[in-house]
């Protein structure tokens, strides 16, 4: 383990991890992906256990036990939650946002409803660009004092694990002030610092050789991956290898922004370097498809991004039946996805990925935890699991993808504290 300063991550904020034993009783229903390992893909990636009257018991911040309310046996001191008419899934896990900037582009996207593209107001210097300086023009305390905020939305629709990529700083200061305050709004930090060249830079070449040099040093110590924009207009593949070599040397996991406009070398790039994921897959086609299901590197999908930006579903039926590892997850970010629920992320995959509820609940518990380096703790509701719940006010589990834009959300339970 690298050093590293101490981090608030989910489940270990103070005051949320409890060391109380907690009782969730007479549950309809106890929902997890099946089995132990991870990624899931092909016909496990759709298996998930359903136990009805059940309860789940936890102790320590993590799951004790589960089973049918008929075998329940516990004695001693114990707070209760009534479970009636709930049914709890595993907590959600985003592992991909941009919870991380100020200001908003709610401008662009009036003219984008008038049928400016997302690719032409990048070209025109917003976009990202204007992102970027609203979020320099802001301190580190109101950087973390919004994305606190963009947290608490995340919480409230079911996500009890999320990652925050930085990306709209690309100064040294506030790249790093970003990466910080994911981190003190329970983030998982990762360094984006790729994300597209700012305009005092004279190219990507340019913009590289200062981040690599004087922004990666200290980003290895906040962040626990780094992420590039592999697409014409930000980064082509020759200047990701060299970020993400250099960001890999220092210790970092690797994540990539892939084939979302156009198909330039993202999932090649991505299985060479052994990234962890590779991250859209908008413009991926049949051989993408098959070359990435044959590989150890997670396919993460963002129907949310795809429908705000009016652009076609990543190829996500194909995927899976080709036995690739997807994951599913929001993109939240000013521009692309102004979207934190994980919810309404599931209804898209069942509407227009064509995945059904219980391969959508897999890639947004265990896949997604793999993504993060989680799976051993976090995406299931099974013994030694952290105890992150949501309980859902819904007569099925399934309501979760079923009832569009309404989340079920009716409690969440973050380290076995209610
Ligand atoms: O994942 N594609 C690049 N980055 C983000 C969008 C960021 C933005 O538009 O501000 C994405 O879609
Ligand atoms: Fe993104």
């Amino acid at each position: 383990m690298r050093d590293r300063p101490a981090l608030l991550l989910p489940g270990d904020e103070a005051g949320l991890t409890s060391s109380k034993r907690l009782l969730v009783r007479d549950l309809a229903q106890v929902v997890t992906p099946a089995g132990t390992g991870a990624p899931l893909r092909g016909a496990a990636l759709g298996t998930v256990e359903v136990l009805e009257d059940a309860y789940i018991l936890c102790e320590g911040g993590r799951v004790a036990a589960t089973g049918r309310m008929a075998e329940l046996r516990v004695d001693g001191d114990v707070e209760e939650l009534d479970g009636r008419g709930l049914a709890a899934i595993p907590g959600l896990v985003d592992c991909h946002t941009h919870a991380c900037f100020a200001g908003d582009r709610v401008g662009e996207f009036s003219l984008r409803a008038g049928g400016a593209t997302y690719e032409e107001l990048h070209a025109a210097g917003g976009g990202i660009l204007s992102t970027v300086r609203a979020t320099r023009a802001a301190g580190e305390a109101e950087l973390t004092e919004i994305t606190g905020r963009h947290a608490a939305w995340m919480r409230a629709a079911g996500t009890t694990t999320w990652e925050g990529k930085s990306g709209y700083g690309l100064d040294h200061g506030t790249e790093l002030a970003q990466l910080r305050a994911v981190g003190a709004a329970g983030g998982i930090p990762t360094w984006l610092g790729a994300h597209t060249v700012p305009p005092e830079f004279d190219g990507a070449d340019a913009y590289l050789d200062f981040a690599v040099a004087e922004v990666l040093p200290e980003a290895a110590q906040l962040a626990e991956a780094a992420d590039v924009f592999l697409e014409h207009g930000s980064f082509d593949a020759a200047q990701a290898r060299r970020y993400l070599t250099a960001a890999r040397d220092a210790g970092l996991e690797l994540r990539l922004h892939g084939d979302q406009f156009t198909e330039s070398g993202a999932i090649p790039l991505a299985i060479e370097l052994g990234a962890r994921s590779v991250d859209h897959l908008e413009a991926t086609g049949p051989d993408g498809v098959a070359v990435l299901a044959a590989s150890a590197v997670t396919g993460v999908l963002l129907p949310a991004s795809a429908l705000f930006l009016g652009r076609p579903m990543p190829p996500a039926r194909a995927l899976v039946d080709a036995g690739a590892a997807v994951a599913l997850a929001t993109d939240f970010n000013p521009g692309s996805a102004f979207c934190e629920s994980l919810p309404l992320v599931c209804s898209l995959a069942a509407t227009q990925l064509k995945l059904s509820p219980a391969e959508a609940l897999s890639a947004v518990t265990v896949n997604a935890a793999h993504v993060l380096g989680r799976a051993d703790r976090k995406g299931r509701i099974a013994p030694g699991y952290d105890a992150d719940l949501v309980l859902l006010d819904a007569p099925d589990w399934r309501y979760l993808a079923y009832h569009l834009g309404h989340d079920h959300v009716a409690r969440v339970v973050v380290g076995g504290a209610a």
